[in-house]
């Protein structure tokens, strides 16, 4: 059976993409395209090492939407993953690839997720918080802001000393193993979305 043929979207460091590219890449799903909002975003670079054609996109540019779906279709792309995506994904793209595409937020949902958090803004209401456990979830992606089937979470305790610099470095630390692992059983069809319940098949 070939591959499933996965684009990812990125718009920083990419050490999530990083982390699909040697855990994922060629054993249980290609990584055919890289997405990025960003010409600088380091995780083209990571892309591109691994010779995987890279798009660079202006997402205020009003024909933006119409590239990205050319070449997720011209690439022929099952499933995408948002790994670090700082814009909100085309409501085309969402509807599109329905139950296809799935994010990875650096909070437990539902707490600290929705429009306005995104990069070190999590970390750093969490702290003003005070919560004592904090984490990261990969879950589908819907209409909304962090609002589908959540597929995995991973939780970290936070000490009194750490700064929301050091809970986003303790955060990063557990997701690269989870965004691999929920990428698989994507890849191995192990996943089936009961309503809001996502449930893995051995
Ligand atoms: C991660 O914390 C991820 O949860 C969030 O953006 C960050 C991306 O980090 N959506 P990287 O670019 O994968 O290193």
């Amino acid at each position: 059976m070939s591959l499933k043929k996965i684009a990812v979207f990125v718009s920083g460091g990419g050490s999530n993409l990083q982390a699909l590219l040697d855990g994922i890449h060629g054993k249980y799903g290609e990584i055919a395209l890289v997405i990025s909002n960003n010409p600088h975003a380091y995780g083209l670079l990571r892309a591109r090492a691994h010779h995987i054609y890279t798009l660079v996109i202006n997402s205020k540019d009003p024909g933006s939407d119409d590239e990205v779906i050319h070449a997720l279709l011209e690439n022929n792309i099952d499933l995408i993953v948002l790994a670090g995506y700082l814009k909100i994904l085309s409501p085309r793209v969402v509807q599109a690839y329905k139950n296809k595409i799935i994010n990875i937020h650096p909070s437990l949902i539902p707490a600290f997720c929705g429009n306005e958090y995104y990069g070190i803004k999590v970390h750093e209401k969490v702290y003003e918080y005070g919560v004592k456990i904090t984490g990261a979830t990969v879950h589908f992606v819907d209409e909304g802001t962090d609002t589908g089937p959540i597929i995995m979470q991973r939780a970290i305790s936070i000490g009194y000393d750490d700064d929301p610099k050091c809970i986003q470095q303790k955060v990063l630390e557990v997701e690269h193993a989870m965004l691999q692992e929920s990428l698989r059983l994507i890849c191995q069809d192990k996943l089936i979305i009961e309503g809001r319940r996502v449930k893995i098949i051995s």
